[in-house]
């Protein structure tokens, strides 16, 4: 029976991750320090769900001893315990740096003492290609676009060059190419992926990180939201399910993609401004009221993902549409929480 480590699995994805991969009958560690607010819940419902083949380590993947018990067994590594927000690495750089790039670092480093290191997946950022430099973008209605066609039919590709705006971004393209170079120098099978948005269950959303189960939360509680800038950034958005799908194609396929690094969303069919996310939510609901703020350091006007290496390579395709993905996130919020007060 395989064994996955999954750094980070009490969180957002790799809750989802470690659910998938004990619902398919293998066996999980999870190690994460607990640091993020809300991903204690995720803990529990997994330990509830899974009762068996579920191991935890609760502890920091910056802990080189902790990262070696972890690794006791295990046949393949999804990394993605992190530092997340780009505010909070503003706030305290030092911090964000010694998770994202020195745990990055530990943990290459506990695989590379191993004979055979397993396969290693580690989840970058679009945040690695900073303020896309050379994408001129125009307003466009409720939205920004850019004024380039190619770009506006299929996203922005790996070959942009990379400029880590902001301290996160520094931390997370720092480990980003660690990760890769370890491929080259040691043949470690490594793979990257830079991701754009991610949205879906078990995601603790709050204003610095996760904004679309952000918003919804506000809205399903009648609260206020602020948008940081005019509402007009462009994101594409990939639904939790559809990443997971990506990743365990990229982890099948590791010695033919090892070394390369992936940008991953939902592509050009699947964008939305925040503006327009929240008329989705007004079309479930209450569309909440918004108050405006300041632009955020290193946040983009237009950020959309060209997948096609990844496409192309495995024929990997998301299924899951914005207005279908933000329906099912809907569903599960206001039935996780009615089970909540239940159980009050
Ligand atoms: N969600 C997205 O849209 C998105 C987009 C781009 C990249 N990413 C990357 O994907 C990964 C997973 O993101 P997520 O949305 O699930 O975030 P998340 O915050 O829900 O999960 C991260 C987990 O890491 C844990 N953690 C933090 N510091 C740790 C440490 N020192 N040791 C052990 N565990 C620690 C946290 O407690 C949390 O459970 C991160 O690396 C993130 O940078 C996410």
């Amino acid at each position: 029976m395989r064994t996955t480590l999954v750094t980070g699995g009490a969180g957002f994805i790799g809750t989802n991750m470690a659910d998938r991969l004990l619902s398919q009958g293998e066996r999980v560690v999870v190690l994460d320090d607990l640091s993020r607010i809300g991903v204690e819940n995720n803990l529990s419902w997994l330990r509830a769900t899974h009762p068996d083949r579920l191991q935890v380590e609760v502890g920091d993947v910056q802990d080189a001893a902790v990262v070696r018990r972890a690794l006791q067994g295990v046949d393949q590594v999804f990394h993605f315990a992190a530092q997340v927000a780009v505010t909070t690495s503003v706030t305290d750089p030092v911090a964000d740096y010694g998770v994202n790039l020195g745990g990055t670092v530990t943990l290459l480093e506990e695989l590379r003492r191993l004979d055979d290191a397993p396969p290693l997946l580690f989840t970058s950022t679009n945040k690695v290609y900073g303020k896309c430099k050379g994408i001129e973008v125009v307003e466009r209605g409720d939205r920004y676009e850019p004024s380039d066609e190619a770009v506006r039919t299929y996203g922005i590709g790996e070959d942009q060059p990379l400029q880590f705006a902001s301290p996160y971004g520094c931390s997370k393209g720092g480990a980003d190419q660690y990760v890769l170079d370890y491929a080259d120098t040691y043949g470690m099978p490594t793979v990257v992926f830079r991701m754009s948005c991610i949205y879906g269950p078990h995601q603790c959303g709050n204003e610095d990180q996760g904004w679309v189960a952000h918003f919804l939360m506000q809205a399903l509680d009648g609260n206020p939201i602020t948008l940081y800038g005019d509402g007009r950034q462009v994101r594409d958005v990939l639904f939790v399910d559809d990443l997971l799908d990506a990743m365990q194609t990229a982890m099948d396929r590791v010695d033919e993609l090892s070394g390369s690094a992936f940008n991953m969303g939902g592509g050009p069919d699947s964008t939305v401004s925040l503006l327009q996310l929240l008329d989705m939510i007004g079309d479930l609901g209450a569309r909440p009221d918004v108050e405006f703020g300041p632009w955020r350091v290193g946040d983009q006007r237009y950020y959309v993902s060209d997948t096609r290496r990844f496409s192309d390579a495995t024929g990997w395709a998301p299924k899951i549409a914005p207005e279908q993905g933000v329906a099912l996130l809907h569903e599960w919020l206001t039935s996780s929480r009615l089970a909540a007060s239940r159980a009050s």
